[in-house]
């Protein structure tokens, strides 16, 4: 029977070995400069919770044209990979590690920030308004369905993503196939209709996803990528179809033979779901025996009791990080922790994009 705890290292495999199994999970800031790179203040922001076995990064956008909210910052340019690197510095001299989440919206992108129409697996348009930060709802808006050239060059675009998180000095990247945005859109039969090689039965529709890590890992080297991913289907406008566990189950057997860091849960509370047949967390256990991470409303017992049980290897903590900086060291002390409260949120920094897009936004009135 496992017994791991909070407090046992762990080896991600590439040398990469965590002093705990506490990580801080993704989490958007809205905040970063007119040229979106990560703002001065992210690098006290990361540095102050290297205590942690591994940080990950809020999502980071790997092209201009995939921003589909407030100032979100990017990792496509040079002055981005600059300012990101004064991040992994701070955080590497005060013992961390930390990953890079590298995000691609898909459908959820917007016009408003880039000018142009946003892409999808296919042209699945659920038009349900987005909160936004600061300036309403944003509707989204019909995606137009990438070619199967197209689709090869958004693979290279995470590529060359990955290569600036590598030169940036990041431990590693998170490919974000969570939460409704581009990975899932390809999972999903709800928003993947194709009939190429991209689409269809599950295993090609989990072909995108198997193909943006293989390319990361191509840069990365083994032990050094992570996926997250969300079989619940429960954000982004995302509907669950039966079929849909088949891809995921395609998408981690095939992933069973790379050298992959990481499967990490996205979900908002880890809770049981009838189609999934217990937790997200649960779910991917079944089909994934290498390192897992779970997340979702963890308080620290029930992290502990899932270490000790094998479970998982590791637990991400979002919302605790983001209200206590030094998460590790009150769970070790045993020192009362501060709640969570939106109110901690900074205001967006307003930056926008600088690329050009229409004045007049489609908002929710
Ligand atoms: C303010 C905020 C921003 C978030 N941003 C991201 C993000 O950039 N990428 C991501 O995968 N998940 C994001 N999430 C989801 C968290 O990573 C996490 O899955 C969720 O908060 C549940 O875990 P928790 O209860 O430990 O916070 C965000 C959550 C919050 C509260």
């Amino acid at each position: 029977m496992p017994s791991a705890s909070l407090w046992s290292a762990i080896e991600l495999g590439g040398g990469l070995r965590l002093p705990n199994r506490i990580v801080m999970a993704p989490c958007t800031r809205n905040r970063c400069t007119s040229d979106l790179s990560p703002p001065p203040d992210a690098v006290e922001h990361y540095a102050s919770r290297a205590e942690a076995g591994l940080l990950i990064t809020e999502a980071t956008m790997i092209a201009p044209e995939v921003q589909g909210y407030l100032d979100t910052p990017g990792l496509f340019l040079d002055s981005h990979e600059a300012a990101w690197s004064r991040v992994t510095t701070a955080v590497h001299e005060r013992g961390g590690r930390i990953f890079v989440q590298l995000w691609h919206t898909g459908r959820v992108a917007h016009s408003y920030f880039s000018g142009q129409q946003p892409v999808g697996a296919s042209d699945v348009l659920d038009r349900v308004p987005r909160r936004q930060a600061g300036v309403a709802s944003l509707y989204n808006e019909r995606p137009r369905m990438l070619s199967s050239t197209e689709v090869e060059g958004v693979i290279a675009q995470h590529r060359e993503s990955a290569l600036r998180a590598r030169r940036a000095g990041f431990d590693g990247v998170e490919v974000h196939g969570a939460n409704g945005y581009l990975i899932e859109q390809f999972l999903r039969s709800h928003t993947n209709r194709r009939t190429d090689d991209w689409g269809g039965d599950p295993e090609r529709r989990a072909r995108f996803g198997i193909e943006v890590v293989r390319a990361c890992i191509d840069v990365f080297g083994a032990g050094r990528v992570g996926l997250r991913l969300s079989p619940a289907a429960y954000f982004g406008e995302m509907t669950w179809t039966p079929g849909d566990n088949e891809a995921y189950a395609a998408l981690l057997s095939a992933l069973a033979d790379l050298p992959l860091a990481y499967v990490h849960t996205g979900i908002v509370e880890d809770c049981a779901y009838d189609y999934l047949g217990g937790t997200s967390t649960e779910f991917l256990r079944r089909h994934w025996s290498g390192c897992l991470i779970a997340n979702g409303a963890y308080t620290p017992e029930r992290a502990e009791q899932m270490l000790r049980e094998g479970l998982c290897e590791l637990v991400s903590f979002g919302k605790l990080f983001l209200a206590n900086p030094d998460l590790p060291r009150r769970l070790r002390d045993g020192l009362a922790l501060t709640p969570y409260s939106p109110a901690l949120r900074l205001p967006p920094t307003y930056a926008r994009s600088p690329y050009p897009g229409p004045e007049a936004p489609v908002f929710v009135r």
